[in-house]
């Protein structure tokens, strides 16, 4: 078969974990007899440089015209260090979610047993720990209204939730775990937000359809505390999008390196795949970064395609690489010899290219 992508680079680190991502996804086509028909475009702080815009109107239609969309990373150092600069590389990334409607973002935390001593927390804690949070990706704070009073004293962000835009996003949570452990809980500050008073109403009113799925609640702060404490008593994590920005990145620490968390985001028509790592401009040419999160958002990439075959040989090449310490050296004790980016991204394309064939 022959699929479209629209591949966007972006900043930093982004070029370089995304020329692994498409070395193994190179290596899939080869095996499994598939065309990829690479498009790349321009989004983040490259883009602006370019053309003014983050994101250019021929992003938004090289991405609406692919059958999926891989993203690397966005974001420069020297927009983090200004405030107050008005064009920023991440106003990219968040129009081409919401342009396209990409409502549900999908994150994966898992435990390999691996990289178990990677991690701070303690290994008894964390092992087994097979996580997927849903967080909705297109409303709420980040899209509401934006003020600031003349003066410069007062700002405001105003964060708001439809029924029907918590209603979309909880159908596929659920769904999710009717495949998994059937268990979903809602995070939330229902103590204190409407919002999130509405976000338990239309949640729990909606599971009284999935009467096989257990269904629970817990509040962002508790929540934050219990998934370093207690990673196992969650399955699927459904939240909105603030809440699953945060509890995403502390999430991060039960994989023992946020170099290998890959994501998607889900609309009804594009999806997009991508790290949920950011740009890490300080390590960009360096050859260091960590491609495995490109990699296995391909992995997903394809799983969304329907090529679940050609998936499962990214994952079995990606946990090989961590079996034999393939790794680059945030997954490394300071003495130990590291692999670098295109070393890692290399030995998986090949991996796959080789093991399919003898299993022919
Ligand atoms: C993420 C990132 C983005 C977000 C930034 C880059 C706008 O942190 O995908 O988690 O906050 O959604
Ligand atoms: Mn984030």
């Amino acid at each position: 078969m022959k699929y479209t992508i629209a591949i966007i680079p972006g900043d930093g680190i982004g070029p370089e974990v995304t020329t692994q991502a498409k070395k193994a996804l190179d290596a899939v086509a080869e095996v499994y007899d598939h065309i990829f028909l690479y498009k790349e475009a321009q989004m983040g702080a490259c883009a602006i440089d370019k053309t003014g815009d983050p994101l250019p109107q021929e992003t938004i239609e090289i991405c609406k015209n692919a059958d999926a969309i891989l993203c690397g990373a966005i974001g420069e150092l020297k927009y983090d260090n200004d405030p107050t600069l008005k064009i920023r590389p991440e106003q990219g990334l968040l129009r081409l979610r919401q342009e396209l409607e990409l409502f549900c973002n999908v994150r994966p935390v898992k435990a390999y047993p691996k990289l178990l001593k990677n991690s701070p927390l303690k290994k008894e804690i964390i092992s087994g720990t097979d996580i997927v949070i849903y967080r909705e990706l297109t409303s709420g704070i980040y899209f509401g209204k934006k003020e600031i009073s003349e003066d410069g004293l007062k700002a405001s962000d105003v964060c708001s939730y439809t029924v029907d835009e918590i209603s979309r996003i909880t159908h596929l949570a659920f769904k999710a775990a009717q495949d998994r452990k059937k268990k979903v809980t809602l995070i939330d500050k229902a103590n204190v937000l409407a919002t999130s008073r509405l976000w338990r109403k239309t949640v729990a009113k909606i599971g009284e359809q999935y009467p096989d799925v257990a269904l629970d609640f817990m509040f962002i702060d508790n929540a934050a505390m219990q998934i370093v404490l207690n990673p196992k008593r969650f399955d699927v994590i459904l939240t909105e999008n603030l809440f699953g920005d945060v509890i995403s990145d502390v999430a991060c620490v039960i994989g023992g390196s946020i170099g290998i968390l890959a994501s998607s985001s889900v609309g009804e028509k594009n999806a997009l795949f991508e790290p949920i790592h950011g740009s890490y401009p300080q390590a960009a040419g360096k050859d260091i970064a960590n491609p495995l999160a490109s990699i296995l958002s391909a992995a997903l990439m394809l799983e969304h395609l329907g090529l679940h075959d050609e998936a499962d040989a990214i994952q079995r090449a990606v946990e090989k690489s961590l079996d034999l310490g393939i790794t680059t050296q945030d997954l490394k004790g300071k003495n130990q010899y590291a692999a670098s980016t295109a070393k890692v991204g290399d030995f998986i394309a090949d991996y796959i290219a080789n093991q399919e064939d003898s299993n022919m």
